[in-house]
């Protein structure tokens, strides 16, 4: 005990009171506690006290809780003096009471120790000051207090306010010590300190720590506590996302683990593996009303779908694919044998790099491309090769491709999108190395948005193509083991770098018997089958099949002879249905009911000379055709009218004509100042087709000379060259095409500029020996060939009888050409190369090869004129 606590006791009014000893616990002053008692001693006690002392009672904690029967020694020698507010004696015998604190005490002796403790105890006198710094520390105390009731929330709002309303550090302190503090050696310590001031201090001390171990308390739960909400909330979000779905009908959940059962099931390079399983995830973790969910299932639906991996056996034998090509196509014998040999190094070089351990990809050579007019055969070739090849077939139209987009797809942000045309065929073909047909390839037009050709490029070059990216995948796709073929109608338009890499293999069109053999074995039984009609129902004589071709179909390849067979099959059908049993059989004669009159006729013509009307020929893309050209004079000041589409070099073509006519007009007997009074208009009728290129130069010239002169043409010719200044004819381009128009068009006499003699050797034998050809190298050898001399000279009777004879003119009328089928597509005039040497004179007559002599080799016969 202090120096300062002595001097408050008062140790005068000692009184004796019954002494309960307390276990654990201490009873402050003016506060209440409830106690059972149950020990021998203190029940003693407390009916003592009840009887004898006024309910009143000492109670003193034992130093050591352990001790059953505690001497006076064992008793903490200070404690509380206690009223019993309340007493039940319960059925053992021990008692529940309610105790209320009145002032501490000081136990001074022991009177009694049996059958109870009765002790004598004096008062020690508590000092109560008010002074600003006990009000300083009372405030202080409180709002400890405050802030411990908040983090602690043991205290209802009563016990707070109540405890917050004492001023006195007194009560304040015996109050905090009660309900704050635990430990009984603590409160012990509070209940000898008689100091109010300095129990209230020691209180705050105990406060601080303990709000600070509650501080510390309540960060840790509250991390602890963000940690667990965070995933709480997300499995409560999640599950009520699944009840929202189900409510919905959409089952996610399913379809995610479908998704991953598809992939599991499905072979793919690691890398896209990994590239599905994120998107999956993502998938998973999107909210399904997103509007991003069904553009994410298509993806990984796309993705899924592609042969990574997938691919057919394929095998080359050179037998069994002759065999097939033979089965699918007739005639056709050195474009068949050009495919084999394709194939055949194509093989080998697989074969090579294998063995060296290259890649597949790096074993692949050119792309094969065949370029011809329609219905030639060029899309079923490519199906034959696949067949051939025993792999798949996959083909896509690029006529009109203008959008690098539809060949490399657009970006997934893009609405709607999708992949490219290529990889969409992929998917559907489902092997990685099928063959894939690219048609059309002229058609490619460069025009805005992006470059089609140069993502083209991308496909079909070797190097490139095992990394095919397109925009909609993201991921590269291995084109490296397709085997692409390309097709056409002219070479001339494929861009350039697409057609660097492509072995070109031209199909210039059938001749009369060709289509007949066709149409008999190939297209009549494909087309019959088609309308449900067995063989014997419908029979089609070769020679009717042969006036089939001639007199309904005009066309280099076999298409319309297709349409007209079908035409007839749907006839026949309904014949078949009206009357079952028959079996219907073509002649000449009911050829004309089932496709009415011919359209076309091989009929003689009338032989008829022309003056200012030449034949020319161009190829387009339905092929060669004949491209006349008119001229007509009138009274004028010299103007010269061109029309009929041309283009400029074309154009021009006219304005060297017509300059090389002036300064040889003396010479051709024109006078030198024609135009002071001459109009002209050239005029190219053909169908109104655009037209352009140099081709037409010596036809032009010709049709000028002849309308300038009045000299007829020679009827049933026609020519091809350019024209320069100086009168020199330079060669031209598709002399094939070319020829196999004048073949179909009955033209039998044929000029063909000297440059091109060599291009004789590719021509058909067949068409050879039908054709007379004329070989030219100036202008003065062309208007010999062409131009009759002015009716009733002398010389030009002598001429016309010794020289050519005139065979089977040309009918303007019957040129009705197939070119109607396609009305927008441009002739092309393959020739634009230049030609420098412009000034040697070539005075010598054309050199004409007539068609009974058989072209071989160089050896073309000199027939001088
Ligand atoms: N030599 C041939 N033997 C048998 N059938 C042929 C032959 N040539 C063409 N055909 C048939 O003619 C039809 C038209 O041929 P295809 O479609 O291959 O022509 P194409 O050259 O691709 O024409 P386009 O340029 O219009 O696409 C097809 O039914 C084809 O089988
Ligand atoms: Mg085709």
């Amino acid at each position: 005990m202090s120096e300062q606590e002595r001097q408050e006791t008062n140790t005068d009014n000692s009184e004796t009171y019954p002494l309960v000893a307390l276990k654990n616990m201490v009873v402050f002053p003016r506060t209440r506690m409830t106690l059972a008692v149950a020990r021998e001693k203190s029940v003693r006690a407390v009916e003592e006290a009840m009887i004898q002392s006024e309910h009143l009672l000492v109670a003193a904690s034992q130093r050591d809780p352990e001790i059953d029967n505690p001497q006076p020694k064992d008793i903490y020698p200070t404690g509380t003096l206690v009223e019993v507010t309340t007493l039940h004696r319960q059925p053992d015998g021990s008692f529940q009471m309610l105790l209320s604190g009145i002032r501490r005490v000081q136990i001074e002796e022991y009177d009694e120790l049996e059958p109870y403790l009765r002790v004598r105890v004096t008062t020690p006198q508590e000092i109560h000051t008010r002074d600003p710094q006990a009000d300083a520390l009372v405030r202080h105390a409180t709002n400890l207090f405050e802030r411990y009731a908040q983090l602690n929330r043991r205290f209802s709002v009563e016990d707070i306010n109540s405890i917050v309303a004492l001023k006195s550090a007194a009560r304040l302190s015996d109050m905090l010590a009660a309900h704050l503090v635990t430990d009984p050696e603590q409160q012990q310590d509070l209940l000898e300190t008689m100091n109010p001031l300095a129990r209230l201090e020691k209180i705050c001390v105990i406060m601080g720590n303990e709000i600070e171990i509650l501080e510390l308390e309540a960060t840790i739960r509250n991390r602890v506590r963000s940690q667990v909400d965070h995933t709480q909330k997300e499995f409560y979000l999640r599950e009520q996302l699944r009840a929202i779905q189900e409510e919905l009908g959409m089952e996610t959940s399913n379809e995610v683990s479908e998704l991953l059962a598809r992939l599991n099931e499905k072979s793919m390079p690691p890398d896209i593996t990994a590239r599905v399983r994120k998107e999956i995830d993502r998938l998973e973790r999107t909210p399904p009303q997103s509007a991003e969910i069904a553009i994410m299932r298509s993806y990984i639906d796309w993705l899924l779908a592609l042969p990574w991996t997938e691919r057919s056996d394929d095998s080359f034998s050179i037998d069994h694919s002759r065999r097939i090509l033979d089965e699918d196509h007739y005639g056709l014998e050195g474009i068949k044998e050009r495919i084999i040999e394709f194939l055949a190094v194509r093989e080998l070089r697989q074969k090579l790099a294998l063995r060296d351990g290259h890649s597949r990809r790096e074993s692949q050579g050119q792309i094969l491309c065949f370029i011809g007019p329609p219905g030639v055969g060029k899309t079923s070739l490519g199906r034959s090769i696949a067949r051939a090849l025993t792999r798949k077939f996959a083909r896509i139209s690029l006529g009109g491709v203008h959008d690098e987009a539809e060949i490399r797809g657009h970006r997934r942000t893009y609405v709607g999108a999708l992949p490219g045309r290529i990889i969409q065929s992929m998917k559907t073909v489902g092997v990685r190395n099928p063959v894939f047909l690219l048609d059309e390839i002229d058609k490619l037009s460069a025009e805005y948005r992006g470059d089609p050709a140069a993502a083209l490029l991308e496909v079909l070059d070797p190097e490139q193509n095992s990394n095919f990216t397109d925009h909609y995948l993201e991921v590269p796709f291995d084109l490296s083991e397709v085997f692409f073929i390309c097709t056409g109608n002219v070479k001339y338009q494929i861009p350039r770098a697409l057609a660097d890499r492509m072995d070109i293999i031209d199909l210039p069109g059938y001749m009369l018997e060709e289509k007949v053999n066709i149409g008999l074995r190939h297209l009549l039984p494909a087309v019959l089958a088609e309308h449900g009609l067995a063989p014997e129902q419908l029979k089609i004589p070769q020679s009717v099949m042969q006036q089939i071709v001639t007199g309904y179909t005009r066309e280099a390849g076999v298409r319309n002879l297709e349409r007209q067979l079908a035409t007839i099959c749907r006839k026949a059908a309904r014949r078949i249905i009206e009357k079952p049993d028959s079996h219907l059989r073509l002649t000449s004669n009911s050829l004309e009911q089932y496709l009415g009159t011919p359209r076309y006729s091989e009929s003689p013509i009338v032989q008829k000379t022309q003056v200012g009307v030449a034949m020319g020929l161009a190829v387009t893309e339905i092929g060669g055709i004949l491209l006349p050209v008119e001229v007509a004079t009138m009274t004028g000041k010299g103007e010269l009218l061109i029309t009929g589409q041309l283009g400029d070099v074309m154009r021009e073509s006219a304005y060297a004509a017509l300059s090389y006519i002036r300064s040889r007009a003396e010479e051709l007997q024109i006078d030198p100042n024609f135009q002071d009074s001459t109009d002209l208009h050239i005029h190219m009728p053909e169908n109104a087709l655009p037209k352009d290129g140099p081709s037409a130069g010596i036809t032009i010239a010709t049709a000028l000379i002849s309308a300038l002169t009045g000299r007829p043409i020679r009827p049933g010719i026609a020519m091809t060259g350019e024209i320069t200044l100086r009168g020199r004819v330079l060669g031209i381009g598709g002399l094939k095409e070319k020829v196999l128009a004048a073949h179909h068009a009955n033209i039998y006499h044929l000029l063909i500029p000297l440059e091109n003699k060599k291009d004789l050797a590719e021509i058909p034998a067949k068409i050879r020996q039908r054709i007379n050809f004329i070989i030219v190298d100036s202008m003065d050898q062309v208007i010999e060939a062409t131009l009759l001399e002015m009716p009733n000279t002398a010389k030009s009777r002598e001429r016309d009888d010794k020289d050519i004879p005139l065979m089977r003119p040309l009918h303007l009328d019957e040129r009705e050409s197939a070119t109607r089928e396609r009305k927008l597509l441009r002739p092309i005039t393959p020739d634009d190369e230049q030609h420098k040497d412009e000034d040697s004179e070539h005075e010598h007559p054309p050199l004409i090869i007539p068609p009974s002599e058989r072209l071989s080799g160089e050896s073309y016969p000199h027939t001088p004129a």
